[in-house]
């Protein structure tokens, strides 16, 4: 496969994303709007694999990274390419590197709308949109009943349990991804006779607060979940990313403040990815697009 690209009167090479300048990669997202911090790019960068886009000075035109999970499934984010000189082949020339690295694996991504068709034509298949929900958090929220079971902080010995959760919610096991996240987020879980049955966390991302992965098997425990998280952090702002349209927890987001800011589709290539059974626990909210 082709390791260069002539790009305008530029000759783009692949680097590691690892050896990037992280300011260099803030500078990228921040020109295609995105909201991350070099401390995201750096706690991505600690969780996946990617590659850079460079010209022969060390400048970056692009970025495309994956997230693998075992031998099987990856999901794949941060495909940026310098905004100056989109629609030339970058993006393409990226994903194609990305998708060689990542083999035999099912892979999952989030598409905005600018690259939608691109992974189309790389073999990904459209599955359910997801909702950007965003906005200073409302002063003060909606209440309900209180939930059944025992609402409380997870420690960090209760890793095993919310990683065995999280696995027959997003169909693969990522513990490793969990402890990460784990590090410097706030944690809520409900128990039920003793069995964890729900988890949120919250951490620091872009702007805010990013409260994700929310792993419920109800809409009650999901929003309870969420308000607690909200409650700590009443006027400042908060995200959530869902692809729960049906019930009543984007209402109460949007209720809370978090109204719908953009939307992405949530595509698979290899394995079908969505598959939520009623009663069985699945995702409310996404740890990141890139990380799904
Ligand atoms: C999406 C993105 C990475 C594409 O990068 P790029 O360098 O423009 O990609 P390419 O030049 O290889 O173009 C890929 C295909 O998309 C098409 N395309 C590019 N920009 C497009 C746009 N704004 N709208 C519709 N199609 C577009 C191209 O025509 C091309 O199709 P072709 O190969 O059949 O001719 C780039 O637009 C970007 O960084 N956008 C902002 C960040 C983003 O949304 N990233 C995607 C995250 S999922």
């Amino acid at each position: 496969m082709q390791d260069h690209l002539r790009l305008d009167s530029f000759d783009l090479s692949l680097s590691d994303i690892a050896s990037v300048d992280v300011k260099m990669l803030h500078a990228l997202s921040l020109g295609v709007g995105w909201p991350h911090r070099t401390e995201d790019w750096d706690m991505l960068r600690h969780t996946g694999q990617g590659l850079a886009a460079i010209d022969g000075i060390g400048r970056v035109f692009g970025t495309a990274m994956w997230f693998a999970h075992g031998t099987e499934f990856a999901t794949i984010g941060m495909v940026i390419t310098s905004h100056r000189f989109q629609a030339h082949g970058n993006g393409r020339w990226l994903m194609e590197q990305v998708l060689e690295r990542c083999g035999h694996r099912n892979l999952l991504l989030n598409a905005t709308r600018p690259a939608y068709n691109l992974y189309v034509s790389l073999g990904f298949v459209p599955e359910e949109s997801v909702y950007q929900c965003q906005g200073e958090v409302a002063p003060r929220l909606r209440s309900f009943e209180p939930v059944k079971g025992e609402l409380k902080g997870v420690a960090h010995a209760d890793l095993d349990s919310i990683a065995a959760l999280d696995a027959r919610a997003f169909g693969t096991e990522r513990k490793r991804l969990l402890r990460i996240l784990a590090r410097d987020a706030k944690g809520y879980g409900i128990w039920r006779d003793g069995t964890l049955v729900a988890y949120a966390f919250r951490r620091s991302f872009g702007r805010g607060q990013v409260v994700g992965p929310i792993v419920a098997s109800n809409d009650e425990d999901a929003i309870a979940l969420v308000s607690r998280h909200l409650s700590e952090i009443p006027g400042q702002f908060a995200r959530v990313d869902t692809r729960q349209r049906e019930g009543i927890f984007l209402s109460v987001l949007q209720d809370s403040g978090l109204r719908i800011f953009d939307t992405v589709t949530t595509m698979s290539k290899g394995r079908r990815f969505l598959k939520a059974k009623s009663g069985e626990p699945s995702i409310f909210g996404l740890a990141s697009h890139a990380l799904s």
